[in-house]
């Protein structure tokens, strides 16, 4: 093998063992490179004849020739071993399942009200809403419970400064509410016409000290009020009635109007569910607190007692969720554990 072949050839095994692109450029630089072996010889061709400069040229030509075929062609090579690697590296199975975002949905609480809002709505009742953060005034002054009552100390809360508390129960909504609605019929009622009948739900967060599985520091309460001339407290039952029978689907559902006691309703009634079919069929269940306005009550509205009358209730969505979907601690709607709510949706 002559001299130029087994350069040809040693080229040929230098660009053959480089791995990567940087190495085939350290093994041309051996070759064709400015101290290269191929340039190297064609340094020598100087001290040559014309004759033999000829010939001579021509064959390192060839070999240039050959060797940079060799370097094209291992270059390709090695572009095409990476694109293989890199496409092994970001391999994407199609046929795996997509990432989902999940669809959100609403809090089983906010489904009861929802619910509500419909029920009440197809009755004729508007919807208000109030401050969690309450005046003294409204929270138990204007509902007939002064300072020093007793029925206070079942309503033990948050209290902020500047005489303002964390709203004990969403009955102070009827006063806000009534208030509004009289101040917008002064002319009629001033006339001594006949106001608009007051027919109002109020959903809200409450709060108070209270905290096991049944009662949590917040919780939510959804009030009533049903304020006219000739409002008596069959209208209570009938509209409660029908509530209850409807949310909770159940035609055969029996209420009891127990007698009780709250400073802003008299006569005061507890009622009390029960389901005739299910697991829960047969036990008396407390959903609401309700009664007669009491005339103390009318009168901080704006309406005289003597011509207006109506009834109020109060009930909680949190236990009427509990009961709707069967869960028995009520913490577990305010942990915010994905597990527990994803089953309501
Ligand atoms: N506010 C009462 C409570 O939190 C519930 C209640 C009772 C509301 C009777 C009323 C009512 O409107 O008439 O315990």
């Amino acid at each position: 093998m002559n001299e130029l072949d087994s350069l040809i050839d040693g080229a040929r095994i230098a660009f053959a063992q480089a791995q990567t692109p940087s190495d085939l450029e350290n093994a041309k630089a051996q070759f064709l490179g400015k101290s290269g072996r191929l340039t190297e010889l064609m340094k020598g061709m100087g001290a040559l004849s014309v004759e033999d400069k000829k010939t001579r040229g021509a064959s390192i030509n060839l070999a240039k020739q050959a060797i940079e075929s060799a370097l094209a062609g291992r270059r390709q090579e090695l572009v095409e071993t990476e694109l293989q690697l890199q496409l092994k590296s970001e391999a994407l199975d199609v046929s795996l399942p997509g990432r989902q975002r999940g669809l959100g949905g609403l809090h089983p609480v906010s489904l009861t009200l929802e619910r509500i809002e419909g029920i009440f709505g197809s009755m004729g009742f508007d919807v208000a809403e109030g401050p969690e953060i309450e005046t003294d005034w409204f929270n138990f002054t204007a509902l007939n419970t002064p300072e020093d009552h007793p029925a206070r100390s079942m309503h033990d809360t948050f209290y902020v400064e500047g005489g303002y508390l964390l709203r004990t129960h969403t009955s102070p909504m009827q006063i806000r509410h009534a208030v509004q609605h009289v101040k917008k019929h002064r002319a009629i009622i001033d006339a001594g016409g006949t106001m608009p009948e007051i027919r109002v739900i109020a959903p809200g967060r409450t709060y108070r000290v209270d905290s096991d599985a049944t009662h949590s520091p917040m919780f939510h309460q959804c009030e009533g009020l049903w304020v006219g001339e000739n409002v008596s407290f069959k209208d209570l039952k009938v509209v409660f009635t029908d509530f209850c029978r409807t949310f909770f689907e159940s035609d055969d559902l029996v209420l009891r109007f127990r007698p009780s006691f709250f400073p802003f309703t008299e006569p005061s009634a507890e009622i009390d569910i029960q389901f005739q079919r299910g697991p829960l069929s047969g036990r008396w269940l407390e959903v609401a607190g309700s009664g007669q306005v009491h005339p103390n009550v009318i009168r901080n509205m704006g309406l005289d007692p003597e011509k207006y009358i109506g009834f109020a209730f109060g009930m909680g969505p949190d236990r009427l969720t509990m009961l709707r979907y069967d869960v028995n601690d009520l913490r577990l709607f305010f942990d915010g554990d994905i597990r527990f709510l994803s089953q309501f949706q």
